[in-house]
């Protein structure tokens, strides 16, 4: 069969392959194709902006010359106003383009993680539950915050940062040209060990890259987990180990950040190095220039000064420009997940009408994975509004059996079906809306009670939720309650207890108004008393759905019409408690007390 439960390869917290040159360029075009469209006004005013602040850049070198030749050299007091006034406009002029870059900066890079961040949540939410299995919560949420920010710094640092530093740089040239063409090519003489250094220092930053978003994951997944099991980390004295286990994290974490900025801060001593060659020999050309030319020093001091002022922006890209290597991993990384097909099987139209339906099973195997199979040729048949119970001991595949009535895992064998209907064939609503699982695993969400009971059945009227809480038996938790049915649970109900918690998912289960309700072990935190009286509630109020319940509680059984018996996958009996109990070993080994010894 093709759709077979297939566990998808877990999102690695990091690739191992540096990315080459052409990757790199292949994503970056692609994610500048994808935003682009969408957030063309605030690249073009990023764009405007840039243009501004590098305009006046090159106008202000420019007008030393104005100093130095006019007001210097002709020795003219008015032209000092004149020159002092166009200095200072140039100035302003600069600094606003600056400022708004700058705002544009942080506008552009929040809005595009922002837009990566929820497209890459949407997709792993959609995944099938083989691929949770592998992973941390924390992790997964670290891969998405921290992928959707590296989209976001990397489209800034193309569009922003490194634009304004390369039309700086062509302003400040096309200074330098326009005052001494011949020095100005002596000056190119600069990139080609520029361009050198960076392209080998992007490289180690390639290969630095692909093991940070890994480190990152691991201080979060080390933390949420011993923070999660913190009663456990106590109880069994875990702290220290706990503490070491983090601070490992950290220090490789700390470690790694030192290598990036060792390496991008590397560029620093190199470009000054190269800058003091250059300048002094400016000097000795000019002066010989100067002395032998009709050449003035005011031609000379804009030329230096243009070339001074490209030490910055020609610094500042070659760090960027590195930087962008380590964006563009993680963007690879981010379109590696976005491009994971969502593992969802292909599912039908139909929908499930009218009254509860049968459930049926034909020859229904399954494994999970290359073991041997949970469920071994199942076949069965409970008639519509049916009560029944399922019993087996603990690894006879009950859990498998209710996953599989879900479609959570779908069988390599035989057919499941529902009013006749093959699941297959079912729409993802119909299949949803048709049946309730009300979990072992209890799981709240921080909110009130109601709020919780109406995760069951969005937009249950007031009088539907209080009739769910009270079939839960939670009446008299919310009698005593300040704010009754409007009280806070706390986070995954941690203000209530144990037994609480389970009739809190009971209530929510029953709210959904579903047509099988499928009950996990739900009685295992209840007293004796609670018990009787959710058992019943649920009987009398559930009465048009067919009902299953998963028990280990000789007690469930009275409430139900027949018991389905499982063994090793299998189906060992499926009759009314009394006759088990006479033909069924499986059965009398759960159930039977044993005789007194005494007598
Ligand atoms: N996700 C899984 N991956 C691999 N094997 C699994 C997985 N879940 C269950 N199994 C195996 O499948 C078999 C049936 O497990 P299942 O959870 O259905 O038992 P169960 O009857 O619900 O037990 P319990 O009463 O302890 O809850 C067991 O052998 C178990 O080890
Ligand atoms: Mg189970």
């Amino acid at each position: 069969m093709s759709d077979l439960p297939e566990s998808p390869a877990p999102a690695q917290p990091a690739k191992d392959v540096p990315i080459s040159t052409r990757e790199a360029l292949r994503h970056g075009t692609r994610l500048l194709r994808e935003v682009v469209p969408l957030r063309w006004k605030a690249i073009a005013l990023t764009l405007l902006c840039v243009v501004g602040v590098s305009g006046f850049t090159g106008a202000l070198a420019n007008s030393t010359k104005l100093v130095v030749d006019d007001v210097f050299g002709a020795g003219h007091q008015g032209a000092a106003l004149r020159v002092a006034l166009i200095i200072i406009g140039v100035a302003i002029g600069k600094s606003f383009f600056q400022y708004f870059t700058e705002v544009m900066n942080v506008v552009l890079k929040r809005s595009v993680s922002v837009g990566y961040q929820k497209q890459l949540f949407a997709t792993v939410i959609r995944q099938e539950l083989g691929f949770f299995s592998n992973q941390h919560a924390a992790t997964q949420m670290v891969m998405v915050q921290m992928l959707g920010q590296s989209a976001g710094q990397a489209v800034v640092d193309v569009c922003n940062r490194m634009t304004v530093e390369i039309l700086t740089l062509l302003a400040l040239f096309t200074v330098m040209v326009l005052q001494d063409p011949v020095l100005a090519l002596f000056a190119c003489l600069c990139v080609p060990p520029i361009l050198w250094l960076v392209s080998r220092l992007s490289q180690r930053i390639r290969t630095l890259a692909t093991t940070d978003a890994g480190l990152a994951a691991m201080f979060f997944s080390v933390g949420s987990e011993v923070l999660r099991g913190i009663k456990t980390v106590k109880s069994f004295q875990l702290e220290r180990k706990s503490v070491a286990r983090f601070n490992t994290a950290m220090e490789a974490l700390e470690e790694r950040g030192l290598q990036f900025a060792r390496v991008t801060a590397s560029t620093v001593p190199i470009i000054e190095f190269l800058g003091g060659l250059m300048i002094g020999s400016f000097v000795v050309l000019a002066s010989w220039l100067i002395a032998s030319t009709d050449r003035t020093a005011g031609e000379f001091t804009a030329f230096l000064t243009a070339f001074l002022m490209a030490y910055k922006p020609a610094e500042r890209l070659s760090a960027v420009w590195v930087e962008v290597q380590k964006s563009l991993m993680f963007v690879r990384q981010m379109y590696g997940q976005l491009d994971r097909a969502p593992q969802e099987k292909p599912y039908g139209t139909r929908t499930l009408d009218g009254a509860a339906p049968s459930v049926t099973l034909t020859d229904v195997s399954f494994s999970y994975g290359e073991g041997a199979p949970a469920l071994r040729d199942v076949s069965l048949s409970i008639a519509p509004g049916e009560r029944i119970a399922v019993v087996g001991r603990s690894g006879a595949g009950k859990s498998t059996l209710i996953d599989i009535l879900q479609r959570f895992y779908d069988p390599q064998q035989g057919q499941v079906a529902l009013g006749g209907i093959d699941l297959r064939e079912l729409s993802r609503e119909g299949l949803h809306d048709a049946v309730a699982l009300i979990s072992q695993d209890v799981f709240l969400f921080d909110g009130s009670l109601a709020e919780n009971i109406a995760h069951g059945h969005p937009g249950a009227s007031r009088a539907q939720l209080e009739r769910a809480a009270r079939i839960a038996q939670l009446d008299s938790l919310i009698a005593r309650l300040p704010d009754g049915l409007d009280s806070p649970v706390g986070p995954n109900g941690s203000a209530l207890s144990g037994g609480q918690r389970q009739r809190l998912s009971i209530a929510r289960g029953v709210a959904k108004q579903a047509k099988v309700y499928i009950f996990d072990e739900i009685t295992s935190a209840l007293d004796g008393a609670n018990e009787r009286a959710v058992m019943a509630a649920l009987v009398s109020e559930l009465k048009d759905a067919t009902l299953i319940f998963v028990t280990h509680r000789a007690s469930t059984l009275a409430y139900v019409d027949r018991v389905l018996v499982l063994a090793d996958g299998q189906v060992a009996g499926f009759n009314v408690a009394d006759r088990l109990m006479q033909e069924c070993p499986a059965f009398r080994a759960l159930f039977q007390v044993p005789e007194d010894p005494q007598g």
